[in-house]
């Protein structure tokens, strides 16, 4: 909704003089904690788990400093980054394997498009953003967790996970993606328990509820 009035502001605005695209383009441009660097021995530790084959067609998505893609062993090797003219969104060829740290903010269109041009894919992200719903996606998608592996950055603000999911493999992790509801109301919806409402605080093993 915000970012439909955001556009709407900017064609309104710059219309006359800018394309759709590029007022998209401005729309959508890179948020300030979506260009993070990796560290070299972390790139280094997620390249390394992917076993990459000098015939493998393998996708840095979002180049950064380059250190992903600077670092791949002998390969057909690609590389996007909407700073420099290639946009993600755009690229559509198929590759064997995608490996990186994607912007944080986009997550979800970040893996909707990523599950549509490979089979295996490498990402690190921080334990916020491995969620249920983004783990049913891949799963949806016959995607399996091939490796997972938790580290902490000392700079970044939370610990990270890298994860490999591969199509078509077995899943080394199992998850739930719905919720676990209250099991005092069962009404299998969100309840008030654990919460405060209204100024009422209801404990956590107590369901105001019923
Ligand atoms: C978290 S940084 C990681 C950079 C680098 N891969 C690394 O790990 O050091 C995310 C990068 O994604 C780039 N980016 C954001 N949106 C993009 C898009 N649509 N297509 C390609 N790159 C994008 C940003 O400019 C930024 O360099």
């Amino acid at each position: 909704m915000i970012n439909q009035v955001r556009y709407t502001i900017l064609i309104n605005i710059f219309g006359k003089f800018m394309s759709k695209k590029i007022c998209k383009k401005i729309m959508n441009r890179n948020k300030p904690n979506d260009v993070i660097y990796t560290p070299k021995e972390v790139a280094l530790l997620m390249i390394d788990k992917c076993n990459i084959k000098e015939k493998d067609k393998v996708l840095d998505p979002c180049l950064g400093g380059g250190v992903f893609y600077d670092n791949f062993p002998p390969c057909n090797k690609q590389w996007c980054e909407i700073e420099k003219g290639k946009d993600y969104f755009d690229f559509n060829d198929k590759v064997d394997l995608v490996i990186g740290n994607p912007p944080y903010s986009i997550w979800n269109k970040w893996l909707e498009h990523t599950i549509k041009i490979t089979n295996k894919i490498c990402f690190i992200l921080g334990v916020m953003n491995l969620t249920p719903p983004r783990l049913q996606l891949l799963k949806d998608n016959g995607f399996g967790i091939t490796y997972f592996h938790i580290l902490k950055v000392d700079w970044w603000f939370s610990p990270s996970f890298i994860v490999i999911w591969e199509k078509d493999k077995n899943s080394v992790i199992d998850f739930t993606g719905d919720r676990f509801t209250c099991d005092i109301c069962n009404s299998g919806k969100r309840c008030n328990r654990g919460r405060t409402v209204k100024g009422k605080k209801c404990g956590m093993n107590e369901c105001i509820n019923i």
